[in-house]
């Protein structure tokens, strides 16, 4: 047994997965055989996804649903959604069509700057440090030309470089703290790019300077990186209807829309309500960022912290009831891309961004939020009605069913008992056994 290797990165991909079948696996020809049958028989597409990563052995698939009706600022999409889970998809659709009967969803994007940083220490006196810096600023511009020329030209670029003082947290610890308009891109090459030249300009100026050379003091950077945490890249989605619309079958609307509306209070206010209701929020979000290509760690960590900016972590939904008036809403930091990337790349990603009429990335933004804003409003009617286990086992009984190896026969049989019949993991196994049997 080899379980350490030195140079596996520059074996071939085939030499890669006979080390790891042999290795790490009892039956090495069913693992191979495993990796083998996902990939593409198209080696050309097969290619471009072995070079998206490194030590690529095979495609990890998630599948690509759709989520129809959804009507935001009077056009309606057809929203690409790609996740494992099972009732998401079903949700955001049953949600879309609920509120295209309602007037639809309203969007309005709040801004779009980004942010980034460059860290450093200093250990000198705090007004020669301003002086140095107001001095320096336009050699900063300056010295970026180059990279900013084109997003200048489109009407984006540096917004502001700002000197800030955070040595009361950290000895010594001072940054730039920079800001961006990076329009369609997400904008993180552009950016890195600039903090790591503003890095360089900051720390050879100060170098040449005679008062620190006097003084003897030094500067040192310690890393120049974007943030993901972007406040001010900032999208609103509303619903709103009277509440006697939200009066359906078997749901009475104002005792529906008061529950609702307590049921957001009490995720405002209490955080272990407040993770999960927020992580069916992501649920709907991270489905078309993915599908968009887009970077869901990064809108994860900045959608997280956003929801935690009062010092307490907090619904990022809100609902009220005011004149009969029921509204929803969510306030939520979206950075995102509809160019560079993936975008233009990965083959399903660009099937997607036509799909939704190729937008640009203020109209993403609107879009990704509209589909969290539609998965909480659909968790949360489910929760304060049914319950969610209904609507979910219903989703999850083809897991189930094909866990079991089931035949097309069984499981719409399956199926047919169910429709009238709660679902449970050991409901449908004793119904498949006495199917067989
Ligand atoms: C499950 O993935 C998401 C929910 O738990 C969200 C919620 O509780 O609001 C249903």
């Amino acid at each position: 047994m080899t379980k350490a290797i030195s140079g596996f990165s520059k074996l071939s991909k085939t030499e890669k997965i006979t080390w790891l079948t042999t290795n790490f696996f009892n039956n090495s020809e069913t693992a191979t055989q495993t990796l083998t049958s996902y990939w593409n028989t198209d080696a050309k597409l097969q290619q471009l996804h072995d070079e998206f990563i490194e030590n690529t052995i095979t495609n990890y698939y998630l599948p690509l649903g759709v989520a129809p009706n959804f009507t935001i600022n009077d056009t309606i999409y057809t929203i690409p959604m790609a996740i494992e889970e099972s009732s998401v998809v079903a949700a955001a659709s049953k949600a879309g069509k609920f509120w295209q009967e309602r007037g639809g969803f309203k969007t309005t994007v709040l801004g779009t700057t980004k942010v980034g940083q460059v860290h450093f220490t200093y250990d000198g006196d705090k007004e020669d440090l301003q002086q140095y810096f107001d001095k320096i600023t336009p050699k900063l511009n300056e010295d970026v030309e180059e990279i900013t020329v084109n997003m200048k030209k489109r009407g984006g670029g540096i917004k502001n470089i700002a000197l800030r003082d955070k040595t009361a947290a950290v000895d010594d610890y001072y940054q730039l703290h920079c800001t961006f308009e990076t329009l369609d891109a997400m904008g993180a090459n552009f950016i890195n790019s600039c903090l790591e030249q503003f890095a360089t300009t900051f720390k050879e100026g100060f170098e040449a300077d005679a008062r620190f050379r006097e003084s003897g003091n030094t500067l040192d950077i310690i890393m120049s990186i974007l943030s993901n945490y972007v406040p001010d890249c900032l999208v609103r989605a509303e619903v709103s209807c009277p509440v006697d619309q939200l009066t359906e079958k078997d749901i009475d609307g104002e005792t529906f829309a008061k529950k609702f509306v307590q049921a957001v209070t009490i995720a405002e206010e209490e955080p272990y309500r407040a993770v999960t209701h927020n992580k069916g929020i992501m649920n709907g979000i991270d489905a078309v960022i993915l599908a968009t290509g887009n970077d869901f760690r990064a809108v994860e960590a900045g959608v997280h912290a956003y929801a935690a900016r009062d010092g307490q972590y907090r619904s990022l939904t809100h609902a009220s009831i005011k004149d009969g008036i029921f509204t929803f809403w969510m306030e939520i930091p979206l950075a995102l891309g509809t160019v560079g990337g993936l975008t233009k790349l990965h083959p399903l990603v660009k099937w997607s961004m036509e799909l939704l009429g190729n937008p640009s990335a203020k109209e993403l933004m609107q879009i990704v939020a509209v589909a969290g804003l539609a998965q909480n409003f659909a968790a949360l009617k489910s929760l304060t009605t049914t319950g969610i286990q209904q609507g979910h086992m219903k989703m999850h009984l083809m897991n189930i069913l094909n866990q079991m190896n089931a035949t097309p026969d069984e499981k719409q049989q399956t199926i047919n008992h169910f429709k009238s019949n709660i679902v449970t993991h050991s409901a449908v196994v004793t119904f498949i056994d006495e199917l067989r049997s």
